[in-house]
């Protein structure tokens, strides 16, 4: 059987896609969860696109010192994006620059405003420079984007003079996802037939979903080539990117019919899945395959009759293998912090004894609240500790609401003060807003608004998640709490401490 290789652009694709607004540290709890789920190579971000990107390519680099797995970074066909991404990845112990120009003419001529000819060699150029910033240790991929609509001479040519030129992985680009199963593999039989040039190297796709058929684009070549390029729970722009989790899960259902495997390690996908999508604000629908809430949940009667005698009669897959264990029951009032640090461990936490400590002392005030906690509160929990500087703190939070005038009371802690403000508004939620938006005087857009129940029960904890866009910068802010009131506030306030952070730390390139 032949190994193919999961290239992860979650954090670079995807990201691009969520409006870039993942904080560095989230950035890396994804890496390492990717790294968990077992990728081989981490396109950690756009190096050049902002001071923040760029740190966090970097940081991801480091952390995959000691590691085999291939850390790499986007980049134009132009020197400077070449060297901010060679700064960036240069730290892996694999490193790898992706450099890409667009192969197609309405491209060339639109876009660029060039002809074929100076395309061609800023292709070149830009790998060769690549190739020697490099000085052997590590990779250059190059992609021709928009390869499906280009003209194949044209695209041969550039796939030839970029491999001759040092390219060590081609990727084949569907950037439009205009392309269908049969016609795609016709395109790469014809490459692999008229550049022999393509032997020397990894043959890797990239396959966008806007006709919804990326994964079939991709697996319709998978006995042609080394690598493919996907993102979790497809993410990505527009109507996103292949999603990993289905090419996974098919390449496994179906070995007898592909008899190609990849390391994925399909037990880490549904954590993987839920934390991208709670990181990202991009929730995920109930009937995505394997990852979506339905996905394997029979509600026919004649179906759950069937699976009840026999389990196979309606499923090809077993949930727990994808690591849908369900809830987990995980602690009570009364667990130690020894238990609580091993969970914390399975769930993927470090932390030190002090920050044990205050798991430990929040888990009890939860506690006191809901009878039970599950991996989702924990992880909440866990995570409220890792959260960037809290500039504004909710204080108090006081609502009126009902058939009577909507009012909020809010209390927020500055700079070690206290601020008041009462407002009122549509309804408790606005209220709270309205009001916590006098005291910081930021004017920020709230571009999103979502709220749900992060475990199961009526005294399940609310998460709301809100993304707030201000001078070009846009956050996700979560807050998690059994009052959804209180929940939207501190989802809010944590938003705008994102931003407020977002604003000192990051000097934006575009
Ligand atoms: O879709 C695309 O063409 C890309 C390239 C940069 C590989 O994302
Ligand atoms: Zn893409």
């Amino acid at each position: 059987m032949k190994q193919i290789k999961i290239f992860d652009t979650t954090l670079r694709d995807g990201e691009q896609s969520a409006n870039a607004t993942l904080t560095r540290q989230e950035k890396l709890q994804i890496a390492r969860q990717l790294m968990k789920l077992g990728v081989d190579v981490i396109e950690a971000g756009f190096p050049i696109s902002s001071q923040g990107d760029f740190e966090a390519v970097r940081e991801i680099a480091k952390l995959s010192s000691d590691n085999d797995i291939i850390i790499t970074g986007l980049s134009r066909a132009m020197k400077e994006d070449i060297e901010r991404c060679y700064e960036a990845v240069k730290y892996a112990k694999k490193p790898r620059i992706h450099t890409f120009i667009a192969a197609s003419d309405v491209h060339i001529e639109y876009k660029f405003k060039k002809t074929r000819q100076e395309v061609l060699k800023m292709a070149v150029d830009a790998v060769g420079y690549a190739k020697s910033l490099l000085e052997g240790k590590g990779e250059v991929e190059f992609s021709p984007e928009d390869a499906t609509r280009a003209d194949f001479d044209y695209l041969c040519t550039m796939v030839r003079d970029t491999i001759n030129a040092g390219a060590d992985v081609i990727n084949i680009p569907d950037t439009v996802g205009y392309s269908s199963p049969l016609e795609f593999r016709n395109l790469i039989l014809g490459l692999k037939k008229n550049v022999p040039e393509l032997e020397r190297v990894i043959l890797s796709v990239h396959c966008h979903n806007d006709l919804g058929l990326a994964v079939a684009n991709s697996l319709s070549v998978v006995d042609l080539i080394q690598q493919i390029e996907c993102t979790v729970n497809g993410i990505g722009e527009r109507s996103g990117n292949a999603s990993l989790e289905e090419i996974a899960a098919s390449l496994s259902t179906r070995k007898d019919f592909y008899n190609i495997y990849t390391g994925i390690n399909l037990k880490e996908i549904g954590k993987t899945s839920k934390l991208v999508s709670r990181l990202t604000g991009l929730q995920v629908s109930a009937n995505k395959p394997i990852v979506g809430a339905n996905a394997f949940s029979h509600s026919a009667g004649i179906h759950q009759d069937g699976i009840s005698k026999r389990r196979e009669t309606y499923e090809i897959m077993k949930p727990d293998d994808f690591g849908w264990s369900g809830s987990n029951i995980v602690i009570g009032a009364r667990s130690g912090s020894g238990g609580i640090r091993k969970k914390l461990e399975e769930l993927g936490f470090s932390v030190s004894d002090s920050e044990l400590e205050e798991v430990v002392k929040l888990v009890k005030t939860l506690a006191d609240k809901k009878k039970e906690i599950f991996d989702e509160d924990l992880i909440v929990i866990a995570e409220s500790l890792m959260k960037i500087p809290e500039t504004y703190k909710l204080e108090y939070l006081e609502v009126k609401s009902g058939t009577v005038k909507p009012e909020a009371i809010v209390r927020i802690k500055f700079e070690n003060k206290i601020f008041e403000q009462v407002e009122s508004g549509d309804g408790p939620v606005d209220s709270s807003y309205n009001a916590i938006q006098k005291i910081t005087s930021i004017s920020a857009k709230l571009d999103d608004y979502s709220l749900k129940s992060i475990s199961s029960g009526t005294d399940a904890q609310g998460e709301v998640t809100v993304k707030l866009s201000a001078n070009g910068n846009s956050v996700i802010g979560r807050g998690v709490s059994t009052d959804i009131t209180e929940a939207s506030a501190l989802a809010y306030i944590n938003a705008l401490n994102k931003l407020v952070y977002k604003e000192k730390n990051s000097n934006n390139h575009h």
